[in-house]
């Protein structure tokens, strides 16, 4: 009786640490119906028998991204909102494109850890571990290599070269959320009160106010 106890724990264990990332599909594919106003955890399935290739696909990463920002760069997903056949798949794919000394700052994908190509250019790129040692790990990479973002950590790239920059992210969920420092910290609606803030980051609270004006 106690061996059975034990047995089934461990499998509790098991199927919960499985569970930690995006469950394996239970059927061929799942296309996502958008249509469908149930809410289950990733979206609802639209009728196989009306599965078209069109559903798996998607054009435009061709296409450079509109740079003229304040951050000097734009990200074009292709992640679950526009090929709903990755519905529970658990991947989806990213173009970057960055001006002269554009950044993509610094972000986490709160469920997928990426994997990043440079096609064109040179970034500096790099991510910080986590509490306490809050190491930062970076290098520059040129045209061809790869990097890895481990899922959850803060994480940017710079371009450092002097043309334009054009990177390619596979990452391991179909929707892998962004939360941007910047924005959710100092732009959040509503504002984090700036008592929080003036303590949290160690200044005067009217800096925390500029900062907040400008998100
Ligand atoms: C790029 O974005 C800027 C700022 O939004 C806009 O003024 C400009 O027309 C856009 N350029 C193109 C080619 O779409």
């Amino acid at each position: 009786m106690a061996n059975h106890i034990l047995l089934w724990v461990l499998v509790a264990l098991t199927c919960s640490i499985a569970l930690s990332f995006e469950p394996s599909p239970m059927q061929d594919f799942c296309i996502a119906d958008p249509t469908s106003t149930a809410r289950v955890n990733g979206m609802v399935c639209k009728d196989p028998k009306m599965a078209q290739a069109l559903d798996f696909s998607f054009s435009g990463l061709h296409i450079t991204g509109n740079t003229s920002n304040i951050l000097g760069s734009k990200v074009t997903p292709a992640n679950v909102a526009q090929i709903p056949g990755l519905n529970t798949l658990g991947i989806s794919l990213a173009r970057i494109d960055y001006a002269p000394w554009g950044i993509n700052a610094p972000h986490t994908h709160p469920r997928a850890s990426e994997i990043l190509t440079v096609l064109e250019g040179t970034l500096f790129v790099g991510f910080v571990t986590s509490n306490p040692e809050n190491r930062l790990i970076s290098m520059v990479l040129n045209k061809g290599d790869v990097f890895v973002f481990p899922m959850g950590l803060v994480h940017f790239q710079r371009n450092v070269g002097y043309g334009n920059a054009v990177a390619f992210a596979a990452l391991s969920s179909q929707n892998p959320g962004v939360i941007t420092i910047a924005d959710a910290v100092f732009g959040s609606n509503l504002p984090i009160a700036s008592e929080v803030l003036s303590k949290a980051f160690q200044v005067d609270k009217n800096i925390v106010e500029s900062l907040q004006a400008k998100f």
